[in-house]
């Protein structure tokens, strides 16, 4: 069965001393949790103090973003997957919705820094969700699709067996309005049918779809009881050691 992964994504939050900080106490709180891989992805500035303090735990470390191509160059305030794999991260949150909505994404440029992540060594995490208008007018599933069709599917079969999926519907962001399981369990479940449809079956059982938005200690254990929930991408939860580990210590 699919290990669950919960991952933190800090987005622009803390410094590098608040991060030694939060692992100081965090460390402990999660030690015992076998039942599921545990993520935190801090700003680029806060990685190697993460890294230092989470060396030897359970803990593993991820970006927020990437370059889109491997190379280095004259790309003034740009990281790339290289130097993020040399600084020890183990995965990168591409196509976040907050970097679709401020920093010109798109799903063609998804899918050039999935692939760049990839033959660097990282664990993609890739983000999809609809805005409160799509839900709104019925296009959840459409939009959906498109995201994928444009940002994954066209990853080779050994690509995508090593990246995860997040689901995140935009109006659940930062907005304490959750979806509920059922809302988010039959998107997740639209998701691994275009999975199953583009990569066969094998893959679409494989692979991790996490959910995002307003995840908290009290409404993590609902989400993931539904059978297509996989783990949870959490923001504001996660900045705070007692509640990330209440996600983490989900039962
Ligand atoms: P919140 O948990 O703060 O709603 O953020 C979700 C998110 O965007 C995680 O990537």
């Amino acid at each position: 069965m699919r290990t669950p992964l919960m991952a933190g994504n800090w987005k622009m939050f803390k410094t590098p001393a608040d991060t030694t900080a939060f692992f100081d106490k965090f460390l402990p709180l999660v030690a015992g949790a076998a039942h599921a891989d545990v993520a935190i992805c801090p700003p680029f500035i806060n990685i190697p103090a993460a890294v230092a303090a989470t060396s030897g735990s359970n803990v593993t470390i991820g970006a927020q973003n990437c370059y889109w191509v491997n190379k280095e160059g004259a790309f003034t305030g740009e990281v790339n997957a290289p130097m993020l794999k040399a600084a020890g991260c183990t995965w990168v949150i591409i196509g976040h919705s907050e970097r679709r909505q401020f920093f010109g994404e798109t799903d063609a440029t998804v899918l050039q820094r999935t692939v760049a992540a990839l033959e660097a060594g990282l664990k993609p995490i890739v983000c999809l969700g609809e805005l409160l208008a799509e839900r709104e007018s019925g296009q959840t599933n459409e939009v959906l699709k498109t995201q994928f069709l444009g940002g994954i599917a066209p990853l080779t079969p050994e690509q995508f067996a090593q990246i995860v999926i997040a689901y995140e519907p935009v109006w659940a962001i930062g907005t304490g309005k959750v979806a509920t399981p059922e809302i988010a369990e039959d998107t997740h479940r639209a998701i691994r049918a275009l999975v199953e449809e583009k990569f066969g079956a094998d893959a679409a059982a494989a692979v991790r779809i996490l959910y995002g938005g307003s995840v908290k200690p009290d409404n993590v254990a609902g989400l993931m009881a539904q059978p297509n929930i996989d783990g949870a991408l959490v923001g504001g939860a996660a900045l705070k050691p007692e509640d990330f580990a209440g996600v983490v210590n989900f039962k």
